[in-house]
């Protein structure tokens, strides 16, 4: 953002007023129109951020027209096929990738923050025993500042190191414990000598009455679909996270505010929504009514794992994620699964139809991932959960860039007030 050499030029009665543009390493240029209210008087309206920088940002990129992610530079698809998930949050977090020692060390200290509070295990029994697994994890990790209250400092950089560790580890633990509480199945205890998949896995579907076997194949699925979800630049729930942080709250309460915020079925709920949609259509004969039903302006039905603010083009998640399902089911020899048969007949579908085309809607990362957790056995309610699991280490990274940012202020957006101006209070027998 150094470039500020050139500027633009806004008029508006008999007002002009240059405003800097400022250059980032990528992507569109940017307007600073952060003096613009006290030099013109006036806000700018973008209801939706659609056009609307919010921060500046050296974690993550994305060229929605050309359907590009990068982490810190490195593709998507590169991290996914070569990498692992921790590396991966080493990366997001830190800046660049670790050496073979630094990623040992990381490792480590990830594994041994994976325990959870015992007295925690009380707080989860305060929910209904049916509670939503997402409902579950909104209240414990809002929680953790209750029972981690030394790493709530966050002018402390030592603290903020611990509880972006804590929340790391901790989360795989949180989610299987919800889990389990949904389905009335003891808890079970993360064991150190499992990588962080398969340790999540275990936690999940182990039972104390016999003996769980990962398989290495689901472990690396599932690794690749934390890899996948670990980080998207400014989406819904990473701005909830950063504005939550910029009144100062403490990180497991802006982690709570961004697990929230990914619930929504425009958002993380998509992939629970998807998969309920693709079942319901069931056959592929019906798809034809549902793309019918997405088309009608009078019909509030949306292909769910269709489209997106950012990509117009192939989301490259969603590539990589459907390359993944196809190697799940054939693990599982159900490569025949119905639902993946309809998934990929609307796919193709869709792709042919002049609607998605000319609105650039395309299979967005949830279009396969409820498929892949599918079949490994995951109910749907556990799909967004195991989204949010992933997405800790990209709120926790920007939420770091975002404390340690000199320039730090408040985020407090501005309205165009609409309602009635000022009038005088009437007594209630006139009204
Ligand atoms: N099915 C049918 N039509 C759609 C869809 C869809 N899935 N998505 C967008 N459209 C249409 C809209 O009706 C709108 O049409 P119009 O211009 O004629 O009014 C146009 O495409 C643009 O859609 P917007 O809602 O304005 O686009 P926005 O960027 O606000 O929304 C969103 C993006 C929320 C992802 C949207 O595409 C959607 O609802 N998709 C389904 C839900 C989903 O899959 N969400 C997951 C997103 S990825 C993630 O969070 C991990």
């Amino acid at each position: 953002m150094a470039d500020t050499s050139k500027t633009a030029t806004l008029t508006f009665g008999d007002k002009s007023i240059e405003l800097p543009v400022l250059e980032g390493t990528a992507g569109p240029n940017v307007i600073d129109i952060r003096k613009l209210y006290g030099q013109g008087g006036v806000f700018t309206y973008d209801p939706g951020f659609t056009s609307t920088a919010a921060c500046d940002s050296e974690i993550t990129y994305i060229d929605g027209d050309e359907g590009i992610l990068l982490h810190r530079g490195y593709p998507i698809d590169q991290l996914a096929e070569k990498s692992h998930f921790l590396e991966v949050c080493y990366l997001l977090l830190y800046g660049e990738l670790p050496t073979g020692e630094q990623i040992e060390k990381f490792e480590h200290l990830v594994t041994n923050h994976t325990m959870i509070h015992e007295q925690m295990h009380y707080f989860f029994r305060g929910f209904r025993r049916d509670a939503h697994p997402m409902a579950t994890m909104v209240g414990v990790v809002g929680a953790m500042s209750a029972f981690y209250h030394d790493s709530t400092d966050i002018s402390d950089e030592h603290q903020r190191e611990v509880a972006s560790i804590r929340l790391i580890a901790k989360m795989p633990t949180i989610a299987a414990m919800a889990y389990k509480y949904s389905i009335g199945q003891p808890f079970v205890y993360p064991r150190n000598d499992l990588d962080y998949a398969s340790n999540f896995l275990r936690m999940c579907f182990s039972v104390p009455a016999e003996e769980y076997q990962v398989n290495p194949i689901l472990s690396r699925a599932m690794d690749r679909i934390f890899t996948l979800h670990a980080d998207h630049e400014q989406n819904a729930s990473t701005s909830t996270v950063r504005l939550a942080s910029s009144s100062g709250a403490n990180p497991f309460a802006c982690i709570a505010a961004g697990i929230a915020c990914l619930w929504g079925p425009a958002h993380g709920g998509a992939n629970q929504a998807c998969l309920e949609m693709l079942r319901e259509i069931g056959t592929v004969d019906r798809i034809p009514e549902y793309i019918a039903r997405a088309k009608d302006k009078n019909d509030p039905f949306r292909l769910m794992g269709f489209g997106h603010r950012v990509y117009k083009n192939f989301d490259p998640r969603a590539t990589v994620m459907k390359k993944s399902a196809d190697e799940v089911l054939e693990l599982m020899g159900i490569e025949n699964n119905p639902t993946l048969q309809v998934a990929k007949e609307l796919e193709r579908l869709a792709l042919e139809d002049p609607y998605f085309a000319e609105k650039k809607l395309y299979p967005n990362v949830d279009f396969y991932s409820g498929i892949i957790l599918d079949a490994m056995g995951f109910p749907t309610s556990m799909f967004t959960p195991i989204f949010a699991l992933a997405r800790t280490v990209g709120w926790i990274s920007q939420w770091k860039e975002q404390i340690s940012d000199p320039q730090l202020k408040i985020g407090r957006p501005r309205q165009l007030y609409q309602g009635p101006t000022q009038r005088d209070y009437v007594d209630v027998e006139n009204r």
